[in-house]
């Protein structure tokens, strides 16, 4: 029996402690404090670090933040293919064809999404005459002009990717991809307005006179 009592002697004088303890560590502290309270388990809570944006007194710009080291590249960003993703070539002119391969489902994705990001100025057939313009803003040139036919691809998707002059950039709208299938459907537009009989399958030729 004695042995049972002990155990309960333990427990209670455990539940006494930790109440003590509870107490004096501030948890139960019942007037307000300025003080922060007790941190009897720091888990790594606080640490010697250093917080974006904060001074230092270390380094000479006197400033935390770092500047990465020369020629760093983000993960996932080092586009060496300089032909898919700037439209140039390694001489830094612009390329006459497109990178990619064109089918039909490019070919409607160009169409998706130039209807989405390009007709409010170009309009859907691409003579420059958007509802943005009907809105007072500053007419784009038609897509039918020679000057734009003869274009290489390289140069239209460098429009879209930096803009130019009075059109903004689309680099962060449109991914690389899709700026392509853009520009391989801005070629068709210029075409359906510059077509020959050719052009056209034979079998669909006398339909359409
Ligand atoms: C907010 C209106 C607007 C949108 C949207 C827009 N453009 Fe333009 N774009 C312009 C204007 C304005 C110009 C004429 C720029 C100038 O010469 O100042 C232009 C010019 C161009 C030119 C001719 C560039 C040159 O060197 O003359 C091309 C090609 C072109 N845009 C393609 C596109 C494509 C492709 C898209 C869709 C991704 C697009 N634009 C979206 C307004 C727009």
């Amino acid at each position: 029996m004695r042995a049972g009592y002990l155990k309960y002697f333990g427990f209670a004088s455990i539940v006494f402690l930790l109440t003590l303890l509870l107490i004096s560590s501030g948890c139960y502290r019942k007037r307000p404090s300025d003080k922060p309270p007790i941190h009897l388990n720091p888990n790594m809570d606080r640490q010697e670090k250093y917080k974006p944006q904060s001074e230092s007194r270390f380094f000479e710009d006197r400033s935390t933040m770092r500047q990465p080291v020369d020629g760093t590249v983000a993960r996932g960003y080092l586009r060496e293919d300089v032909e898919y993703y700037e439209g140039k070539n390694a001489r830094g002119k612009f390329i006459n064809k497109a990178p990619i391969e064109i089918d039909m489902n490019r070919m409607e994705r160009g169409q998706e999404r130039y209807n989405i990001y390009c007709s409010p100025c170009h309009s859907r057939v691409g003579d420059g005459r958007g509802i943005m313009i009907d809105k007072g803003y500053l007419p784009p040139p038609s897509f039918h002009t020679d000057r734009i036919r003869e274009m290489p691809d390289g140069q239209i998707y460098d429009v879209i990717t930096n803009g130019v002059r009075n059109m903004p950039a689309y680099r962060h709208q449109i991914n690389p991809d899709d700026r392509w299938a853009i520009v391989v459907y801005v070629r068709a537009l210029q075409r359906s307005r510059n077509a020959t009989i050719n052009d056209i399958p034979e079998e669909m030729r006398d339909k359409i006179k």
